[in-house]
């Protein structure tokens, strides 16, 4: 029997691989999604795997995760300030898992993620979704192993890993953001330590302005150079990055209820979800705009929940891309000391009229003003007027 395991090559996907051999009793496959991955993690998946006798596969993804988090920029994706990029690969690692296990005839498919996370429920609602045959596996939450058992369980066989007592970290990076969790960040009142990042150090001082082109509310440009997807997004996220941007430290709602202090590197994902909005601020109409954010919500907490495979999402999806028929243009953002600012934006379809908002000139419609105003708050002086 054949189970297929989507294995990033830390600590908990390993000790999975062993468990479903000598446990469980499968033949294990191995698939590492790259959505974002250092060549480096991606070599050391593929030789931890062969260690473990597992038959690997290395599936680039990025593009097609680019896709992903273009759908979140029209989104203005986010949930409690957090810019769901392990959410948002989740589905994609799930989607490729299927296509490997189907391809392998297998009859089982499995994650690494404990009980008490997000991602088991990410995993398992695209796998119900696209492969109702198959059964489901989640070894670490079925011996309910801690952090610690796994540890102990990856020593006693031989396991190669990082992780150790002074490095817990749990850790999860893609193109959209990296994810830190576990160790002393358990204690929400402590300041996170400064050797769990590794993409917001500040090494650039001066502050610097860049300025991003958005098509049809996705980014195309930066400074007026075309980059694909995935050059775009890197090279954000090393350009804000050195000026500390993107450093999210929050206490999150779990999708079981349970809240957790979570801690991101971010920093694409900042700058584009702020040029983005700002863009959308100049060319959409007011109530489009209200409207959107009620959508953006559901969009965001849809994703959020895993539930990538539901058919509201597309639907809502279809109304964003509407909106962003007009979102071309381009916006100045200013980086320094941990902080993205917009300092203009310009569109070919802008509402803005300098014309109608100046101070220098003189409005034309005052007299027809002073009847609408009588009306404007009607109800308040009337209620006003019973006191
Ligand atoms: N709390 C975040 C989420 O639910 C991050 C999860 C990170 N996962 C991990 N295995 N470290 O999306």
């Amino acid at each position: 029997m054949k189970a297929v395991l989507a294995y990033s090559g830390g600590l908990d996907t390993s000790v999975c691989v062993k468990l479903l051999q000598e446990e469980y009793g499968y033949e294990v496959i191995t698939v590492t999604v790259d959505v974002g991955l250092e060549e480096k993690e991606l070599r050391e998946a593929e030789q931890k795997a062969k260690s473990l006798n597992a038959k690997h596969y290395t599936i680039n993804a990025k593009e097609e995760f680019c896709d992903y988090i273009f759908t979140a920029i029209k989104a203005n994706a986010t949930y409690e300030g957090y810019p769901l990029s392990t959410a948002l690969a989740r589905p994609l690692i799930a989607k490729k898992v299927v296509e490997v296990a189907k391809k392998e005839n297998a009859q089982a498919l499995a994650h690494g993620c404990t009980g008490k996370g997000n991602d088991q429920f990410r995993f398992e609602a695209v796998f119900r979704s696209l492969a109702p045959e198959m059964k489901i596996i989640a070894p670490i939450r079925e011996m309910n192993f801690t952090r610690r058992e796994s540890m102990e369980y990856a020593k006693k066989k031989n396991i190669p890993v990082e992780v150790t007592t002074e490095k817990p970290y749990s850790i999860d990076s893609n193109l959209w953001g990296r994810s830190i969790e576990g160790g002393v960040l358990e204690d929400p009142s402590i300041a996170p330590p400064e050797e769990i990042f590794e993409w917001t150090k500040i090494t650039k001082k001066e502050p610097e302005i860049i300025e991003i082109t958005f098509e049809k509310g996705v980014p195309t440009e930066l400074n007026n150079e075309k980059l694909d997807k995935v050059e775009l997004i890197t090279k954000l996220n090393k350009i804000a990055g050195m000026h500390g941007i993107g450093r999210i430290d929050i206490i999150e709602d779990r999708i079981l209820g349970i809240k957790s202090r979570e801690v991101y590197e971010c920093p694409a994902a900042e700058v584009l979800l702020l040029a983005h909005k700002s863009l959308e601020q100049l060319v959409l109409t007011r109530e489009t705009i209200k409207f959107k954010e009620i959508v953006e919500a559901k969009w965001s907490e849809l994703v959020y929940k895993g539930l990538w495979t539901e058919p509201l999402r597309e639907a809502l999806d279809v109304f964003i891309d509407k909106t962003q028929e007009n979102v071309y243009g381009k916006v100045k953002v200013m980086l320094s000391d941990k902080k993205a600012m917009v300092i203009g934006r310009s569109s070919p379809y802008s509402l803005y009229s300098k014309e109608i908002i100046s101070y220098d000139k003189k409005a034309d419609n005052n007299k027809e003003l002073e009847g609408l105003l009588k009306y404007h708050g009607l109800q308040a002086s009337l209620h006003h007027a019973k006191k």
